[in-house]
Protein backbone atom coordinates (compact mmCIF):
# COMPACT_ATOMS: atom_id res chain seq x y z
CA UNK A 1 0.00 0.00 0.00
CA UNK A 2 1.45 3.49 0.12
CA UNK A 3 1.67 5.66 2.88
CA UNK A 4 -1.39 6.30 4.62
CA UNK A 5 -1.24 9.25 6.84
CA UNK A 6 -1.11 8.82 10.53
CA UNK A 7 -3.95 9.37 12.92
CA UNK A 8 -4.99 12.83 14.20
CA UNK A 9 -3.07 13.03 17.31
CA UNK A 10 -6.33 13.38 19.46
CA UNK A 11 -7.58 10.36 17.32
CA UNK A 12 -10.64 12.17 17.46
CA UNK A 13 -12.01 14.53 14.63
CA UNK A 14 -13.97 17.40 15.45
CA UNK A 15 -17.69 16.62 15.86
CA UNK A 16 -19.84 16.82 12.61
CA UNK A 17 -16.85 16.41 10.68
CA UNK A 18 -17.38 13.59 8.44
CA UNK A 19 -16.21 10.05 8.88
CA UNK A 20 -15.75 9.56 5.01
CA UNK A 21 -15.78 11.66 1.82
CA UNK A 22 -15.92 10.54 -1.69
CA UNK A 23 -14.53 13.62 -4.24
CA UNK A 24 -15.21 12.42 -8.18
CA UNK A 25 -14.57 8.76 -7.69
CA UNK A 26 -14.59 6.74 -10.59
CA UNK A 27 -14.45 3.32 -11.55
CA UNK A 28 -14.33 1.13 -14.63
CA UNK A 29 -14.40 -2.94 -15.35
CA UNK A 30 -12.11 -2.77 -18.45
CA UNK A 31 -14.18 -0.80 -20.89
CA UNK A 32 -17.41 -0.07 -18.76
CA UNK A 33 -17.07 2.59 -16.11
CA UNK A 34 -19.36 1.88 -13.11
CA UNK A 35 -18.92 4.52 -11.06
CA UNK A 36 -19.33 8.15 -12.58
CA UNK A 37 -17.83 11.17 -10.78
CA UNK A 38 -19.08 10.12 -6.74
CA UNK A 39 -19.55 12.02 -3.82
CA UNK A 40 -20.68 10.88 -0.94
CA UNK A 41 -19.91 12.08 2.60
CA UNK A 42 -20.59 9.76 5.68
CA UNK A 43 -21.35 10.80 9.25
CA UNK A 44 -20.08 9.57 12.60
CA UNK A 45 -23.39 8.63 14.95
CA UNK A 46 -25.65 8.57 11.58
CA UNK A 47 -27.01 6.15 9.34
CA UNK A 48 -26.85 6.66 5.61
CA UNK A 49 -28.57 4.45 3.76
CA UNK A 50 -27.33 3.22 0.17
CA UNK A 51 -29.71 3.13 -2.40
CA UNK A 52 -30.24 2.17 -5.95
CA UNK A 53 -31.56 -0.06 -8.52
CA UNK A 54 -30.10 -3.31 -9.34
CA UNK A 55 -26.51 -3.22 -11.32
CA UNK A 56 -26.26 0.65 -10.30
CA UNK A 57 -22.92 0.67 -8.70
CA UNK A 58 -23.65 -0.11 -4.76
CA UNK A 59 -21.42 -2.95 -3.87
CA UNK A 60 -18.97 -1.49 -6.32
CA UNK A 61 -18.70 1.44 -4.20
CA UNK A 62 -18.36 0.08 -1.13
CA UNK A 63 -16.00 -2.02 -2.27
CA UNK A 64 -13.97 0.73 -3.52
CA UNK A 65 -14.68 2.14 0.40
CA UNK A 66 -12.91 -1.22 1.65
CA UNK A 67 -9.86 -1.21 -0.82
CA UNK A 68 -11.01 -4.32 -2.66
CA UNK A 69 -11.90 -2.42 -5.79
CA UNK A 70 -9.12 0.51 -5.32
CA UNK A 71 -10.56 3.63 -7.39
CA UNK A 72 -9.50 4.74 -10.71
CA UNK A 73 -9.12 8.31 -9.85
CA UNK A 74 -10.68 10.49 -7.42
CA UNK A 75 -10.42 11.37 -3.79
CA UNK A 76 -11.02 9.05 -0.57
CA UNK A 77 -10.61 11.20 2.80
CA UNK A 78 -10.94 9.46 5.87
CA UNK A 79 -11.19 11.51 9.07
CA UNK A 80 -9.92 14.78 7.19
CA UNK A 81 -7.27 13.01 5.22
CA UNK A 82 -6.50 11.56 2.08
CA UNK A 83 -6.05 7.76 1.76
CA UNK A 84 -5.49 5.08 -0.59
CA UNK A 85 -6.76 1.83 -0.32
CA UNK A 86 -4.99 -1.00 -2.07
CA UNK A 87 -6.65 -3.81 -0.20
CA UNK A 88 -9.07 -4.96 2.63
CA UNK A 89 -5.99 -4.74 4.91
CA UNK A 90 -5.75 -0.77 4.66
CA UNK A 91 -9.42 -0.48 5.45
CA UNK A 92 -9.53 -2.57 8.25
CA UNK A 93 -6.39 -0.68 9.77
CA UNK A 94 -8.52 2.75 9.10
CA UNK A 95 -11.18 1.04 11.18
CA UNK A 96 -13.78 0.52 8.06
CA UNK A 97 -15.07 -3.03 8.71
CA UNK A 98 -17.74 -4.08 5.38
CA UNK A 99 -20.96 -6.83 6.81
CA UNK A 100 -21.16 -9.18 3.47
CA UNK A 101 -24.79 -10.04 2.76
CA UNK A 102 -22.95 -13.72 2.95
CA UNK A 103 -22.06 -12.89 6.52
CA UNK A 104 -18.69 -14.90 5.94
CA UNK A 105 -19.23 -16.68 9.02
CA UNK A 106 -18.16 -20.26 10.04
CA UNK A 107 -20.50 -22.72 10.77
CA UNK A 108 -18.19 -25.16 12.55
CA UNK A 109 -17.37 -22.45 14.87
CA UNK A 110 -19.29 -20.63 17.77
CA UNK A 111 -20.10 -16.73 18.45
CA UNK A 112 -16.81 -16.23 20.38
CA UNK A 113 -14.33 -18.20 18.18
CA UNK A 114 -16.19 -16.09 14.77
CA UNK A 115 -16.08 -12.83 16.17
CA UNK A 116 -12.20 -12.94 16.64
CA UNK A 117 -11.53 -15.28 13.19
CA UNK A 118 -7.77 -14.36 12.29
CA UNK A 119 -7.39 -12.39 15.16
CA UNK A 120 -7.41 -14.24 17.90
CA UNK A 121 -5.98 -13.19 21.54
CA UNK A 122 -2.93 -15.23 22.80
CA UNK A 123 -1.44 -15.47 25.83
CA UNK A 124 2.40 -16.99 25.86
CA UNK A 125 1.30 -19.81 23.04
CA UNK A 126 -2.13 -20.81 23.85
CA UNK A 127 -5.69 -18.99 23.08
CA UNK A 128 -6.64 -16.60 25.90
CA UNK A 129 -10.37 -17.93 25.58
CA UNK A 130 -11.05 -16.61 28.76
CA UNK A 131 -10.35 -12.86 28.02
CA UNK A 132 -12.13 -13.18 24.16
CA UNK A 133 -15.03 -14.76 25.50
CA UNK A 134 -15.55 -11.74 28.07
CA UNK A 135 -14.90 -9.23 25.34
CA UNK A 136 -17.35 -10.49 22.65
CA UNK A 137 -19.81 -10.85 25.77
CA UNK A 138 -18.78 -6.78 26.28
CA UNK A 139 -19.67 -6.25 22.79
CA UNK A 140 -23.03 -7.57 22.53
CA UNK A 141 -23.98 -6.43 25.75
CA UNK A 142 -22.95 -2.67 24.82
CA UNK A 143 -25.26 -3.06 21.72
CA UNK A 144 -27.87 -4.35 23.75
CA UNK A 145 -27.74 -7.77 22.13
CA UNK A 146 -30.31 -10.01 24.34
CA UNK A 147 -31.33 -12.85 22.24
CA UNK A 148 -27.92 -15.02 22.27
CA UNK A 149 -28.19 -18.02 24.54
CA UNK A 150 -24.55 -18.49 24.97
CA UNK A 151 -21.33 -17.16 23.43
CA UNK A 152 -19.92 -20.38 22.71
CA UNK A 153 -22.78 -21.73 20.55
CA UNK A 154 -22.73 -22.86 17.16
CA UNK A 155 -23.01 -20.60 14.27
CA UNK A 156 -24.76 -23.17 12.29
CA UNK A 157 -27.29 -23.05 15.50
CA UNK A 158 -28.08 -19.28 15.27
CA UNK A 159 -31.13 -17.61 13.43
CA UNK A 160 -30.48 -15.62 9.96
CA UNK A 161 -31.35 -12.60 12.22
CA UNK A 162 -28.78 -13.54 15.35
CA UNK A 163 -26.18 -14.42 12.65
CA UNK A 164 -26.72 -10.46 11.25
CA UNK A 165 -26.08 -9.50 15.29
CA UNK A 166 -22.66 -11.67 15.11
CA UNK A 167 -21.28 -10.16 12.26
CA UNK A 168 -22.32 -6.47 13.19
CA UNK A 169 -20.84 -7.18 16.50
CA UNK A 170 -17.60 -8.61 15.43
CA UNK A 171 -17.08 -5.29 13.01
CA UNK A 172 -17.84 -3.65 16.41
CA UNK A 173 -15.60 -5.22 18.57
CA UNK A 174 -12.65 -4.65 16.25
CA UNK A 175 -12.95 -1.09 16.54
CA UNK A 176 -14.61 -0.02 13.98
CA UNK A 177 -15.38 3.90 13.57
CA UNK A 178 -17.19 2.79 10.04
CA UNK A 179 -19.55 0.11 9.67
CA UNK A 180 -20.45 -1.04 6.38
CA UNK A 181 -24.00 -3.43 5.68
CA UNK A 182 -24.97 -4.59 2.66
CA UNK A 183 -28.58 -5.62 2.53
CA UNK A 184 -28.53 -6.89 6.24
CA UNK A 185 -32.18 -7.20 6.00
CA UNK A 186 -32.66 -8.63 2.62
CA UNK A 187 -33.42 -12.78 4.01
CA UNK A 188 -34.71 -12.21 7.28
CA UNK A 189 -38.74 -11.98 8.40
CA UNK A 190 -40.46 -9.49 10.29
CA UNK A 191 -38.93 -9.85 13.82
CA UNK A 192 -35.64 -10.81 12.62
CA UNK A 193 -35.37 -7.88 10.65
CA UNK A 194 -36.53 -5.41 13.50
CA UNK A 195 -33.49 -6.80 15.84
CA UNK A 196 -30.97 -6.12 13.06
CA UNK A 197 -33.15 -2.18 12.88
CA UNK A 198 -32.48 -1.95 16.22
CA UNK A 199 -28.87 -2.59 16.18
CA UNK A 200 -28.27 -0.69 12.88
CA UNK A 201 -29.98 2.37 14.98
CA UNK A 202 -27.74 1.43 17.95
CA UNK A 203 -24.26 1.50 15.89
CA UNK A 204 -25.11 4.85 14.90
CA UNK A 205 -25.92 5.93 18.27
CA UNK A 206 -22.66 4.98 19.70
CA UNK A 207 -20.87 7.01 17.46
CA UNK A 208 -20.15 4.87 14.45
CA UNK A 209 -20.65 5.93 11.51
CA UNK A 210 -22.52 3.21 9.19
CA UNK A 211 -23.28 2.88 5.71
CA UNK A 212 -26.62 0.73 5.41
CA UNK A 213 -27.39 -0.34 1.74
CA UNK A 214 -31.39 -1.50 1.18
CA UNK A 215 -33.95 -1.88 -1.55
CA UNK A 216 -36.30 -1.72 1.33
CA UNK A 217 -38.09 1.81 1.65
CA UNK A 218 -39.17 0.84 4.96
CA UNK A 219 -36.11 0.24 6.76
CA UNK A 220 -34.50 3.38 5.12
CA UNK A 221 -37.06 5.57 6.11
CA UNK A 222 -37.19 3.57 9.77
CA UNK A 223 -33.15 3.46 10.64
CA UNK A 224 -31.75 6.60 8.09
CA UNK A 225 -30.55 9.76 8.74
CA UNK A 226 -29.31 10.50 5.18
CA UNK A 227 -30.08 9.07 1.86
CA UNK A 228 -27.78 8.61 -0.77
CA UNK A 229 -29.45 7.45 -4.03
CA UNK A 230 -27.14 5.78 -6.42
CA UNK A 231 -28.51 5.78 -10.18
CA UNK A 232 -26.51 4.41 -13.00
CA UNK A 233 -23.10 4.76 -11.09
CA UNK A 234 -23.94 8.07 -10.24
CA UNK A 235 -25.15 10.04 -7.14
CA UNK A 236 -28.23 11.36 -7.72
CA UNK A 237 -28.82 12.61 -4.25
CA UNK A 238 -27.13 12.64 -0.85
CA UNK A 239 -29.45 14.50 1.38
CA UNK A 240 -30.84 14.20 4.98
CA UNK A 241 -33.67 11.83 5.45
CA UNK A 242 -36.03 14.22 5.95
CA UNK A 243 -35.46 16.45 3.10
CA UNK A 244 -37.43 13.20 0.70
CA UNK A 245 -40.28 11.11 0.73
CA UNK A 246 -40.58 7.59 0.17
CA UNK A 247 -42.23 8.76 -3.72
CA UNK A 248 -39.23 10.93 -3.86
CA UNK A 249 -36.89 8.28 -3.12
CA UNK A 250 -38.21 5.61 -5.31
CA UNK A 251 -38.08 8.65 -8.56
CA UNK A 252 -34.46 8.91 -7.59
CA UNK A 253 -33.28 5.31 -7.78
CA UNK A 254 -35.31 4.43 -10.91
CA UNK A 255 -35.29 7.81 -12.76
CA UNK A 256 -32.36 9.37 -11.82
CA UNK A 257 -34.06 12.68 -10.71
CA UNK A 258 -36.97 13.89 -8.64
CA UNK A 259 -38.19 17.96 -8.70
CA UNK A 260 -35.12 19.86 -7.79
CA UNK A 261 -33.09 16.55 -6.61
CA UNK A 262 -31.08 14.50 -8.77
CA UNK A 263 -28.68 14.25 -11.88
CA UNK A 264 -28.82 16.95 -14.76
CA UNK A 265 -31.72 15.54 -17.12
CA UNK A 266 -29.30 15.55 -20.11
CA UNK A 267 -27.39 13.24 -18.36
CA UNK A 268 -30.29 10.88 -16.72
CA UNK A 269 -32.24 10.90 -19.98
CA UNK A 270 -29.28 9.78 -22.19
CA UNK A 271 -28.74 6.84 -19.44
CA UNK A 272 -25.33 6.82 -19.64
N1 LIG B 1 -15.88 -7.34 -11.21
C1 LIG B 1 -16.65 -6.80 -12.16
N2 LIG B 1 -16.29 -6.83 -13.45
C2 LIG B 1 -17.06 -6.25 -14.40
N3 LIG B 1 -18.23 -5.63 -14.16
C3 LIG B 1 -18.64 -5.58 -12.89
C4 LIG B 1 -17.89 -6.15 -11.82
N4 LIG B 1 -18.56 -5.94 -10.66
C5 LIG B 1 -19.67 -5.27 -11.00
N5 LIG B 1 -19.72 -5.04 -12.33
C6 LIG B 1 -20.78 -4.31 -13.05
O1 LIG B 1 -20.95 -3.07 -12.41
C7 LIG B 1 -22.31 -2.70 -12.36
C8 LIG B 1 -22.69 -2.40 -10.93
O2 LIG B 1 -22.69 -3.60 -10.19
P1 LIG B 1 -22.91 -3.64 -8.61
O3 LIG B 1 -22.72 -5.03 -8.17
O4 LIG B 1 -22.03 -2.62 -7.99
O5 LIG B 1 -24.43 -3.19 -8.48
P2 LIG B 1 -25.38 -3.12 -7.20
O6 LIG B 1 -25.88 -1.72 -7.14
O7 LIG B 1 -24.66 -3.64 -6.02
O8 LIG B 1 -26.58 -4.07 -7.61
P3 LIG B 1 -27.50 -5.08 -6.72
O9 LIG B 1 -28.57 -4.25 -6.10
O10 LIG B 1 -28.05 -6.00 -7.75
O11 LIG B 1 -26.61 -5.76 -5.73
C9 LIG B 1 -23.09 -3.84 -12.99
O12 LIG B 1 -23.38 -3.50 -14.31
C10 LIG B 1 -22.12 -4.99 -12.95
O13 LIG B 1 -22.32 -5.87 -14.02
MG1 LIG C 1 -24.95 -5.31 -4.77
Amino acid sequence: MSVLPDRPSDGHPGPGSPTLELRGVNKSFGAVQVLHDVHLTVYPGQVTALVGDNGAGKSTLIKAIAGIHPVDSGEVVFEGRRVHLHGPRDAARLGIEVVYQDLALADNLDVVQNMFLGRERKRGVVLDEASMEQAARDTLTKLSVRTLKSVRQLVSSLSGGQRQTVAIAKAVLWESKLVILDEPTAALGVAQTRQVLDLVRRLADTGHAVIFISHNMVDVFEVADRVAALYLGRIAADVPVDQVDRAQVVELITAGRSGDLGIEPTVAEAGV
